[in-house]
């Protein structure tokens, strides 16, 4: 392969949303690994400290919760003052809630589409001066199997999910003529916290680790910059649940 057509992930910048825990976590370890400087991103600033101290590499925490415009614009202003410019966006924060839509409130219902769906409009509305500025930049968008199969039980996790993949799909045709790639990965069940939200108990034996996910966010990553990984449907082996 033409070296020069590789990204270089050793001297990229990243920004990983939902990095203190699950697959935000085991995507910042990796890119880390790479030698990539990642800027590690999560509400609690205390969980995000401590999971910087278990990824050896060049990480940075900074607290924000990615519901509110306010924190997403300080956040961007302050990736802009550190770098000038950003290569990489990974958008993994995300919530989940398990219940029957007739028990599903409007709190849960606003939380799942501020989380899961209007946080990749504020993100990408500001990371996007610093994406430009970047040689080929990439986003990375962590959606779900839930943005195009359903499930019961799962009406506002699932609205929020189809609906990020409809944005990530427009960005994609968008951001292509500034030089920037988009790749949604889509997962099934995968051995995070988020499980403990299932109204019933799921075998941890029969389901992905956060590291499968993350190795498939680094070969999208890796691609030489003629080809684009638009999308990567990722599940248990052993099937759906
Ligand atoms: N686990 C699965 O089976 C599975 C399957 C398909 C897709 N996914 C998707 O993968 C992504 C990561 O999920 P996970 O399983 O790793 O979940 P997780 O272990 O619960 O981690 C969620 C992460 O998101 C952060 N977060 C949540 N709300 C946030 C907000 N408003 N602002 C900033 N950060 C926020 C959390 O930190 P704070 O609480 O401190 O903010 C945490 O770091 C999600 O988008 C999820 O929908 C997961």
């Amino acid at each position: 392969m033409d070296a020069g057509l590789m990204s270089n992930l050793a001297e990229s910048i990243a920004v990983v949303t939902g990095a203190s825990r699950g697959i935000g976590f085991a995507i910042a370890k990796r890119l880390a690994a790479e030698g990539t400087e990642v800027v590690l991103v999560a509400r609690d600033a205390e969980s995000i400290r401590r999971a910087r101290k278990n990824i050896p590499g060049k990480t940075l925490t900074i607290a924000a919760d990615v519901t509110s415009s306010r924190d997403v614009s300080r956040l961007f202003r302050r990736i802009k003052k550190l770098y000038g410019h950003l290569d990489i966006m990974v958008n993994c924060a995300g919530i989940f809630t398990y219940k029957p839509f007739r028990e599903t409130t409007l709190e849960d219902w606003r939380d799942n589409i501020e989380t899961n769906l209007t946080a990749l409009f504020l993100t990408t509305q500001a990371a996007l001066p610093l994406l430009v500025s970047a040689e080929h930049a990439h986003m990375v968008n962590i959606l779900s199997v839930s943005s195009s199969r359903t499930f019961a039980n799962c009406s506002a996790y699932t609205a929020s999910k189809f609906g990020a993949l409809g944005l990530t799909r427009v960005l994609r045709k968008e951001l292509r003529a500034q030089g920037i790639r988009v790749t949604a990965i889509m997962p099934g069940l995968t051995d995070t916290q988020m499980l403990d939200e299932f109204g019933f108990e799921i075998s941890r034996d029969n389901v992905m680790q956060p590291a499968d996910v993350a190795d498939a966010v680094i070969a999208a990553l890796r691609q030489p910059e003629r080809t684009a990984v638009e999308e990567i449907f990722l599940m248990p082996s052993s099937g759906a649940v």
